[in-house]
């Protein structure tokens, strides 16, 4: 079947790949994913990427997108929150380019979730300015206005009570310290809150593994702003990272 993007969403647990139609947002091929490789090393991140084209069989004309979870300019990895160091500093995407013998896009893992869900998701109809957070091991955040993204903000990574929140309020600090949805969800009071007072958006957008069950912690928040689970779910960052790639 004729696809027009590949996209690659490395993540803390796993690389997941797919061909993708741009035009309507949907998968063309079953989902490849590997196992990140322990340690997150950029070679070993690199040679898991290959093999995830493999299996894709994805044809060498078409434009590939790839998102990551570290603040991403000009091609260059400046953070590395929950991935190995050496990523720091790293000219990531011609690292890539080089290893995979063509151009690539490179991209932060939660813009690509967040732009996906503008374009297809949970924010297709709403042109305003949307705030979308991914909450997996990190918490990633996306700025969406009028359906152009505002890149490499970093939201989970705002102080409250003094530490970085995002290790007190992703979904991994739920299941490392045990905490039940009542208790995980006045963490995510507190930042939401802190949220919506820096910024008035018209939509928050919660994303993640967890945001399928959302209706056990998103009913426990009051906002005043409409705060949804989004729809694209593990798809996200695969599609918004071939929407970037083909220029879409
Ligand atoms: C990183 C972000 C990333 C998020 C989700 C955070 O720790 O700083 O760049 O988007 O985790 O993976």
């Amino acid at each position: 079947m004729a696809h027009n993007a590949v996209g690659i969403d490395i993540g803390g647990t796993g690389i997941k790949g797919a061909l993708v139609d741009v035009a309507s947002g949907k998968l063309q091929s079953d989902r490849v994913k590997l196992p990140t490789p322990a340690g997150g090393e950029p070679d070993d991140i690199v040679r898991t990427v290959q093999e995830v084209l493999k299996k894709l069989k994805a044809d060498k004309k078409h434009p590939i997108g790839v998102c990551f979870p570290a603040v991403v300019v000009k091609g260059k990895t400046l953070s590395a929150a929950n991935v190995s160091k050496k990523w720091i500093g790293l000219e990531a995407e011609a690292l890539f380019e080089k290893s995979l013998d063509r151009d690539i896009t490179f991209v932060n893992d939660a813009d690509a979730a967040g732009y996906a869900e503008s374009l297809y998701g949970a924010a297709e109809k709403n042109k305003g300015l949307i705030l979308m957070t991914t909450l997996g091991t990190g918490i990633g955040s996306a700025i969406i206005y009028r359906g152009v993204l505002v890149p490499n903000a970093e939201l989970g990574h705002i102080q409250l009570e003094g530490v970085d929140w995002e290790t007190k309020a992703a979904y991994s600090a739920k299941e490392r310290e045990n905490l039940s949805w009542a208790e995980w969800a006045e963490r995510l009071q507190k930042y939401y809150s802190t949220l919506e007072a820096l910024f008035h958006p018209d939509l928050f957008i919660v994303g993640g593994g967890v945001s399928k069950e959302y209706a056990d912690f998103l009913p426990l928040l009051k906002l005043d702003t409409p705060i949804v689970p989004a729809t694209l779910r593990n798809n996200a960052g695969i599609l918004g990272a071939a929407a970037f790639a083909s220029g879409k």
